[in-house]
């Protein structure tokens, strides 16, 4: 037998022998095409090949693809379990001409493979062409000599075939095998075509066209070839086997779900063990691929996927959770040939588990509900759409989900109804929201949000990728386009900008078009959480609704913000490890060129605690370990220790970053709850330092810190200044703390000497001599000492005339310190004359030529100042002249 694995290795070969450039799978999510929702043909990576955009490095390539077929043009799901051929996640097996060989050469190659190579029996094989396609059917004469009746032309859609509503398309050709008669069924065209007998095995498109969203067709630059083959059809032809269910790689799986459940795989539970190994394939690979269940978009057909794998599993009278626990099944049948399923293989397992746990709390309930509501109905009646609806949204089932429940017993949903309740829910929910009062321009953010759905984020993944334009707003309402200099918000179905929210700044960046759009976006806004807005200006062409659109976000911006980010995180740890669990985060802004982390704590931080914090934090970014994202409810996620805002809305799932070293527990770090794009591993932040620690108030400090290259920057500017300052004091940078004391230790010392020398001065050159001064003059006949001093200080006066009258033993002593533009008077008059005269009344006399106002004090001892410091010798002579004044004795 050929196992699959074998049947990938020889297709691939073949076509390498052939000169085919052999090309790994494309993830299953298309970023790059915004009109799918999954890749789900082997031709979508090489989409933008066919039609001109991308030249391709080699005319001939050839693939196995991962591809789903849930949601969009083609949908199997609904079918899945009860036919032999059809599967939500398959592979195709493809081989493409990029403007090289044309029909001639694709159809020889696939009689080639197959007849030669595989050696199907030509008998076995009929194949089709498009009704018009005389060349086609020329060659399969030539090239198969097959007779006419098994050359079939097709008139219908069939044998035209298009990757979606826009793309690359042209007629084609399918070869079918046929199982034999046993099997009922008639050959492709005929009445009974449906049957299962003959089976499409191989499409052989002849890609000449690209199909337009306004409904034309474009000719393809050159006229090229795209082949799909699904491995699980060839498979089971090349097994001898008739139903895809019964190859190697469904073998082994259904075996796993039989083990575990105990319930045996033929009979009447045939149907839920092949969803479950089908939808098994289709959660895990796309999981693989990055996509988490949530409620809207792509996480959306994940959950809706998973779900209905899991109402069969508890129709399998599973009492655990059951997926998860077939995750090794399908690693070791498809890991070797895809590694990123091993390598995502904890994750899918956890996520899995933790879905099934959840759904299984209102599964019972909803299917009692759901067997009350059904229980008087036969085959071919209708499931009332309010309780499919109610089933819905308050039990969590799809609505896929419940009319797969139904099926079986031939009861139809009312879908009409579904969607009527769906649509009065949201209509309560508007109202709602106009009643809480939030402003009412953002009712546009509220009709784009109800209309399109959620902005999907594509921005965890990748840095630019391609978005459908679903709105513009301008000045607070919709608008159909835009164009050069107006200012504009562009919302596109998919985007890998982040809009701000959790303290993240908005990214910024450009959105072009091939029709010649250049946009410049300078900020990005998250409007009701679940919006992207590019707030926009437009500097060359037009943008209108409907157009694809080059989405670039500045990536090297978002790498420091990222940095800024997971700092933030550390950080956080580290402030609780040094300062105490009672640290809680208050706010925090994650900018380009800083971060800031306001937190709970009563005193301010000491110089040890910064360095310890700023330690501790290089430490982590040197362990440069790889940042995880998980995502769990907020109940899950704080149990596993995550940090969570206390009083933040969480969502139904929320991401779980962890960073860091693990501990003795096994935790790592930092564990915490954020929606924000961060770096890959610690390593990235290159660098963490605190500049700034303040209060913002009572109980909350504030610290701001900077990494990367901000941080090294900030670091040689702070050593620019130090050097700076040690070549102002002629010293090496290392000497400027000891040079600086003693720079001030030698400026007190001088200081005081000054000071010194200035009493000195005051005290005519003689302190405490007793000897008459030289200046002294007598008026009014008593000693009197007038003098102004530059550069005293105020304080001094007091002393300075106490030694002054000691000196003198009677008379009056009058100094005026001038410092700093002011001036200040003192007068002292010894005890025996303050009978006669005043020291408060001198003083006035002087304040007043000074500019000043009033002057106090005793009779022996005044002071008072003015501003005119200018005056001083005049104050002197006012003081002179009232003394003068005085009747002598
Ligand atoms: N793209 C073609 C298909 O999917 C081959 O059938």
């Amino acid at each position: 037998m050929t196992s699959t694995n074998e049947i990938r290795r020889s297709f691939l070969d073949y076509f390498s022998r052939n000169g085919h450039a052999a090309t790994p799978s494309a993830p299953l999510v298309p970023y790059n095409d915004p009109t799918l929702m999954f890749v789900n043909a082997g031709m979508v990576p090489f989409k933008n090949v066919f039609t001109g955009l991308e030249t391709p490095s080699s005319p001939r390539a050839a693939s196995a693809q991962k591809c789903v077929r849930a949601g969009g043009k083609h949908n199997d799901l609904d079918n899945v379990g009860y036919t032999a051929r059809h599967h939500t996640f398959f592979e195709m097996l493809g081989n493409f001409s990029f403007g090289d060989y044309f029909k001639e050469g694709a159809i020889l190659h696939a009689w080639t493979l197959l007849t030669k190579e595989w050696g199907l029996p030509k008998e076995r094989l009929t194949v089709t062409v498009y009704h018009t396609d005389d060349e086609a059917h020329a060659l399969w004469r030539k090239i198969a000599d097959l007779p006419d009746a098994r050359i079939i032309r097709i008139p219908t859609s069939d044998n035209f075939w298009s990757m979606g509503d826009t793309g690359p398309c042209g007629p084609c050709s399918e070869i079918f095998y046929d199982h034999g008669e046993h099997i009922p069924g008639g050959p492709p065209g005929s009445a009974d075509e449906d049957g299962d007998r003959f089976v499409e095995i191989w499409n052989l498109v002849f890609m000449q066209y690209e199909q337009q969203a306004d409904g034309s067709r474009r000719d393809l630059p050159k006229p090229s070839i795209d082949t799909g083959m699904g491995i699980e059809r060839i498979a089971a032809v090349l097994q001898g086997v008739h139903d895809n269910y019964d190859t190697d790689t469904f073998r082994a799986l259904i075996a796993a779900s039989e083990a575990l459940t105990g319930v045996p795989a033929r009979g009447e539970h045939a149907a839920s063990h092949r969803v479950i190994a089908d939808h098994l394939r289709s959660t895990s690979f796309l999981m693989a691929d990055g996509v988490l269940p949530s409620n809207e978009g792509r996480g959306y057909v994940l959950r809706r996927i998973m779900r209905r794998a899991m109402r069969h599993a508890h129709l399998l009278g599973a009492r655990e959770p059951l997926m998860h626990r077939l995750v090794g099944a399908l690693v070791t049948e498809m890991g070797a040939a895809y590694p990123e399923l091993a390598r995502g293989r904890a994750l899918i397992e956890e996520v899995l588990e933790r879905e099934e746990t959840q759904f299984r709390r209102t599964l019972d309930k909803g299917l009692r509900l759901l067997d009350e509501a059904t229980a008087a109905l036969g085959a071919g009646a209708e499931l009332d759409g309010e309780i499919a609806f109610r089933l819905y949204d308050t039990y969590g089932f799809p609505y896929d989900l419940t009319e797969d429940a139904l099926r079986p017993r031939g009861i139809a949903v009312d879908r009409a109804g579904f969607e009527a309740a769906m649509a009065r829910q949201k209509a309560a929910a508007r109202a709602a929201w106009k009643g809480s009062g939030e402003a009412a321009s953002g009712e546009v953010w509220f009709d784009i949000a109800e209309r399109e759905g959620a902005t999907e984020f594509t921005g965890y993944a990748a840095t630019s990728g391609e978005g459908r334009v679903v709105a513009i707003v301008k000045d607070g309402a919709e608008v159909t386009s835009a164009v050069a200099g107006e200012e504009v918000a562009i919302l596109t179905n998919q985007t890998p900008f982040y809009g701000e929210s959790g303290g993240q700044t908005g990214d910024v960046g450009t959105i072009t078009s091939l029709a010649g759009l250049r946009a410049l976006v300078t900020d990005t806004s998250k409007p009701l959480g679940r919006l992207h807005a590019h707030h926009a200006r437009i500097e060359a062409g037009s943008v209108k609704v409907g157009d694809t659109v080059e989405l670039k976000v500045d990536a090297e911006r978002r790498d420091r913000i990222r940095a800024n980010h997971s700092a933030t995180h550390l950080v956080h740890a580290a402030l609780r490890n040094r300062l105490g669990a009672h640290v809680t985060q208050k706010g925090s802004l994650v900018a380009e060129d800083r971060l800031r982390f306001d937190f709970s704590h009563p005193a301010a931080l000491t110089p040890e605690d910064i360095a310890a914090i700023e330690a501790e934090v290089n430490a982590e970014i040197r362990a440069n370990v790889p940042v995880t994202t998980r995502l769990m409810t907020p109940e899950d996620a704080v149990a596993a220790g995550a940090l969570a805002l206390f009083g933040e809305k969480y969502g139904d799932e929320v991401r779980v970053l962890a960073m860091g070293r693990p501990g003795k527990d096994g935790r790592n770090y930092s564990v915490e709850l954020c929606g924000g794009t961060h770096v890959r591993a610690t390593g990235d932040i290159g660098l963490f330092r605190i500049v700034s620690e303040s209060a913002v108030s009572s109980g909350v400090r504030r610290i701001e810190a900077m990494t990367g290259e901000g941080a090294r920057q900030w670091l040689v500017a702070r050593e620019e200044a130090l050097k700076a300052a040690a070549s102002t004091i002629r010293a090496t940078p290392e000497e400027v703390p000891a040079r600086l004391a003693a720079l001030l230790e030698e400026r007190k010392r001088l200081e005081k000497e000054l000071a010194e020398a200035r009493k000195a001065l005051a005290l005519g050159g003689g302190a405490g001599t007793g000897k008459a001064n030289a200046a002294d003059e007598t008026i009014a006949g008593v000693t009197f000492s007038g003098q102004v001093l530059e550069g005293l200080d105020p304080k001094e006066l007091r002393p300075l005339l106490d030694a002054a009258k000691q000196r003198m033993g009677s008379g009056v002593a009058v100094i005026i310190a001038v410092s700093e533009g002011k001036a200040s008077i003192g007068v002292g008059v010894t005890d025996d004359l303050t009978a006669r005269f005043s020291a408060v009344d001198l003083v006035r006399a002087g304040v007043a030529v000074l500019g000043g106002k009033g002057g106090g004090g005793r009779p022996d001892m005044a002071q008072g100042g003015g501003p005119d410091a200018s005056k001083a010798a005049e104050a002197l002579a006012a003081v002179k002249s009232a003394l003068a004044a005085q009747p002598a004795m």
